[in-house]
């Protein structure tokens, strides 16, 4: 077992990134209860035992968070800026070996966790420049002696609990954001990627960011360790990226202790091509919007519509580009797609599938495993003839499944495309500029790529409206989640 997890890391110029740990008050803390295997989804082969973490030690992380706060808020923006800079160098210093763990213990392709790494670390040299405009307002006051004010400040301690898909991005987003803004944060990482969140950790010790700042608490009992993050009270804001219904739970939860929450949940994204589309750039953006991290990715395309002029021509390139898309283990040169997390992931699609193929959805390309490669490696699949009333066309496939109907006005598509209770990201490819803005308005989605695929970047907020979540991340807006509004009236001054 040593030999493996010792090989699995052996190129790592800097294998002292690998922890096994919680990191809680700047120091990495030996486990009380046992240990949790991290697998590699590739193989199967076994990456690390990492020390289980529960409520003590949850309890423990926001007792440091809490502890750290006052004098981390009572830095200066510059200060803390400076500490952010000196992490997201780092970042950048490591990124080969923080995307070879990332693409070890999550599976997506090489050159997509070395997307991630450096996606990830954008939100933190961003946020650090933003530190410094976390600028007030002064507004007319209703009174000639008065003069209002309007401060924003820090909220307090951060509780966060991130995915697998993005174990380093998913994290830095919410971190960066918040520890510019002076807040302290706990995260607890998905239990199949705690090794990218520990790496981290190891990364903000070298940085001096100081002691109880930033926490990490790795362990599989998510329920006990969720309870805590959502109703201690020393935890003012608390913020989560993952599935819908998990969101609510923990949205509920919240409600004890009246929590600001941020919650970047589940989307069910439409691309949709009108006629007049061009129709190699869609081809091109769908592959990218479908196949990112094998289409496990919220904002992954879920349900595309092809006007019926085009529809034949697109199907055709489409498949033609889909086809060739390199399936493979995510080290190996030229792999284009990985494997999927695991075999509930798996066995979901496969049944999503099924039961389309079941009620009239016709088999184009792929469609199940790639047995030579491991039992979690599912082909670039395409369907044609789905329908809205098939459970893929309501599910979150995240997948690498295309699911394709045929539509005639914009104005049915419209209805297909917002016929869903979530609202995440969206996508059309049009090149008549009264529909593009005719469509954009009445698309209810939080995020909207037009002509385009890649829509997330530090700058932009990201999130969604409707079941797809609360709050924005990323972008002013994105500070501002972690901030609170205090309002002074000065009297007396006539
Ligand atoms: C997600 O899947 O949760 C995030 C994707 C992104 O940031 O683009």
């Amino acid at each position: 077992m040593t030999n493996q997890i010792n090989s699995a890391f052996a190129s790592l110029n800097d294998r002292a990134l690998v922890h096994h740990s919680s990191y809680i008050s700047g120091q990495f803390h030996p486990g009380r209860t046992g240990h949790f295997a991290v697998h590699n989804p590739a193989d199967g082969s076994l990456l690390a035992l990492v020390a289980e973490a529960g409520s003590t030690e949850t309890e423990q992380a926001i007792a440091a968070a809490a502890a750290a706060f006052s004098a981390w808020s009572g830095a200066t923006a510059a200060q803390r800026s400076a500490l952010l800079m000196r992490w997201y160098q780092l970042m950048q210093q490591h990124q080969h070996d923080l995307a070879r763990i990332l693409t070890l213990e999550q599976g997506k392709p090489l050159t997509e966790a070395m997307g991630e790494i450096n996606y990830g670390a954008s939100f933190v040299s961003w946020f650090a420049e933003e530190a410094k405009r976390m600028n007030g307002d002064i507004i007319p006051a209703a009174a000639t002696d008065q003069q209002i004010l309007v401060l924003k400040q820090a909220i307090g301690v951060v509780a966060a609990i991130t995915p697998w898909n993005f174990p380093n991005a998913m994290i830095l987003r919410k971190a960066a954001a918040a520890l510019a803004a002076g807040c302290t944060f706990v995260v607890k990482p998905s239990e199949l990627t705690p090794l990218s969140a520990l790496a981290l950790a190891e990364l903000a010790t070298r940085a001096g960011i100081p002691a109880g700042v930033f926490n990490v608490v790795t362990g599989t009992d998510a329920k006990a360790i969720g309870q805590v993050l959502t109703k201690d009270s020393r935890v003012a804001k608390f913020s989560f990226t993952g599935s819908t219904p998990v969101g609510k739970t923990l949205l509920a939860q919240c409600a004890s202790t009246v929590k600001k929450v941020s919650m970047e949940l589940g989307g069910n994204a439409p691309f949709i091509v009108f006629d007049d589309a061009d129709l190699a750039s869609a081809v091109q953006g769908l592959l990218a919007a479908k196949f990112r991290n094998a289409g496990q990715t919220c904002v992954c395309v879920n349900r595309v519509f092809v006007q019926r002029p085009v529809y034949d021509a697109f199907l055709a390139q489409l498949i033609q580009a889909t086809a060739p898309l390199k399936l493979a283990n995510g080290l190996e040169t030229g792999c284009q797609i990985g494997p999927l997390i695991n075999q509930t992931a798996v066995d979901k699609i496969a049944r999503l599938l099924d039961q389309a193929l079941d009620q009239g959805a016709e088999l184009l390309l792929g469609g199940a495993i790639d047995a030579d490669l491991g039992p979690l490696f599912f082909q670039p699949t395409i369907i044609t003839e789905v329908t809205p009333a098939m459970r893929i066309s309501q599910t979150e496939i995240f997948g690498p499944v295309l699911c394709i109907s045929l539509f005639d006005t914009e104005q049915e598509v419209i209805e297909l495309a917002n016929n869903t209770p979530t609202g995440l990201a969206s996508y059309f490819y049009s090149r008549d500029i009264g529909r593009i803005f005719r469509v954009a308005k009445a698309l209810h989605y939080g995020m909207i790529g037009i002509n385009e695929a890649s829509i997330s970047n530090a700058a932009a907020p990201f999130g969604g409206v409707k079941e797809s979540g609360l709050g924005r991340e990323g972008s002013s807006y994105g500070l501002d989640d972690f901030t609170e509004l205090k309002y002074l009236c000065l009297g007396g001054l006539g």
